[in-house]
């Protein structure tokens, strides 16, 4: 059994609601709910963390190793593209994660197309809405 931390950043709470031709119809909670299922399907567990604070974010990845947390899902939403302090928390922490987007970010305006987590992911999985987030688990579990 292992603990899988998932990152959820800014706006996503609003997820359902929130320009639903981009990011479909899919409410957070929904969301949260299959991947604790698909977890626990499997004997592992799920803590989610959704802000809208580059703070916090920050923080819940600097407590990841004493939470005994062995694999990130971080789709840290806007920061993506401007925050260098998450990129260097998740750096440090030295926590294998995958970099998840719902929409395909590299099909979209040209300031979407820099992450500064993709370099330091394990790898990216972008364009493929909610499913992306359970692909991620899936291999997530796989790996530990
Ligand atoms: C996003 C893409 C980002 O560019 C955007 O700022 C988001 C969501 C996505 O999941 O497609 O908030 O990370």
């Amino acid at each position: 059994m292992a603990n899988i931390l998932v990152l959820h950043g800014p706006n996503l709470n609003m997820l359902g609601q929130r320009e639903p031709a981009i990011y479909g119809t899919v409410t957070l909670r929904d969301l949260d709910a299959r991947l604790k299922e698909r977890a626990q399907a499997q004997g592992h567990s799920v803590t989610i963390i959704q802000s809208n604070s580059e703070a916090e974010l920050i923080v819940g990845v600097q407590q990841a190793p004493a939470a005994q947390c062995k694999f990130m899902i971080i789709n840290a939403a806007a920061l993506t593209h401007t925050s260098i302090g998450l990129r260097d928390a998740l750096k440090m922490t030295a926590i294998p994660f995958i970099e998840v987007h719902l929409s395909n970010i590299y099909a979209r305006e040209s300031f979407r197309r820099h992450s500064y987590l993709s370099d330091i992911a394990q790898g990216t999985i972008a364009g493929l809405g909610v499913d992306g987030y359970v692909y991620a688990l899936q291999f997530a579990m796989q790996q530990i």
